[in-house]
């Protein structure tokens, strides 16, 4: 059986795609076949963010709606032959995302033997965000350290104990995680601390990840930061993606991790 990941928010623009590409890749990187199925509607991105957008032909709409086999809307990764893209349509109303839809689609990976499925979700409670949550496995909630972020990120909690397949086939509740991006160590007034966010929503760690020019610079090349596990951005993630696959690193990984690289992370852990 895959694994159905989803990488949700409240508000927008908080890093889910950012997040989306690198745990993907990461996972790909350690040998499972994965796929990333960008559920942004009408503002497909992830297509960019691997560098794969000249090689779209058809799309996760053009799958459910029959007008194409899913294998051959299906994009191999040019950094790992183990990761697939599944763009989003860019053209098309929202509304043709189905739950009946979904489920077919989720069937055909599983034909396909991925082992990790991650959809990257619209923002907030749009309809992909919604009917993803519905077939979770496990879900990332990204949020960056201030309060607004925030507020979205409950509001969505409680939204997803009512969705979740899971819990209403009372087969126990999903797992939540909490990735804090952007993380910077000269935090300004609005912005909260790491313990503060794990503390208010009742949610575990799952990792933080700095704020960093690389990932800025990686958007626009379309290698996802992961690949420069020297970069402190990349080394988070890599951190993440161990704890996604069972390894149960402590807090103190992170600080491992960039010890002697300027000690970011060492500072902002230490607060
Ligand atoms: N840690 C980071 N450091 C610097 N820039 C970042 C970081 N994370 C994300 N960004 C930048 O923030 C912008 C938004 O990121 P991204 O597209 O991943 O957000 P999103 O949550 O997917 O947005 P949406 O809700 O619109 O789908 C991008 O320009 C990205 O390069
Ligand atoms: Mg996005």
């Amino acid at each position: 059986m895959a694994t159905v990941i989803v990488l949700t928010s409240g508000k927008g623009g908080v890093g889910k795609t950012v997040a989306s590409v690198s745990v993907a890749l990461g996972i790909a990187l350690r040998g499972k076949k994965t796929v990333v199925v960008d559920l942004d509607i009408g503002l497909r991105n992830i297509d960019l963010a691997l560098g794969c957008e000249r090689r779209v032909i058809f799309d996760l709409i053009n799958v459910m709606q029959g007008e194409a086999e899913l294998k051959d809307a299906l994009i191999r990764d040019r950094h790992s032959d183990n990761l697939f893209i599944l763009p989003a349509s860019q053209t098309r109303d929202k509304d043709a995302l189905s739950k009946n839809g979904m489920a077919k689609l989720i069937d055909g990976l599983q034909e396909l033997e991925f082992e990790y499925i991650i959809f990257d979700s619209p923002p907030g409670l749009e309809r992909g965000a919604k009917l993803s949550l519905y077939f979770a496995d496990e879900v990332i909630f990204v949020a960056n350290p201030t309060r607004a972020s925030l507020r979205g990120c409950d509001r969505m909690l409680g939204v997803l104990q009512q969705e979740s397949k899971k819990l209403q086939a009372g087969d126990g509740e999903v797992p939540e995680r909490l990735l804090i991006n952007r993380y910077r160590s000269d935090q300004s007034g609005n912005t909260i601390s790491r313990q503060q966010m794990v503390d208010s929503l009742g949610i575990d760690l799952l990792g933080i990840v700095p704020e960093s020019q690389s990932i800025a610079d990686a958007s626009e090349s379309g290698t996802p930061v992961i690949t420069d596990k020297t970069d402190p951005a990349g080394a988070a993630f890599d951190v993440v993606v161990s704890r996604l696959l069972g390894e149960n690193l402590p807090v103190e990984a992170e600080n491992e991790l960039m010890a002697g690289k300027g000690g970011l992370f060492d500072k902002l852990l230490r607060r």
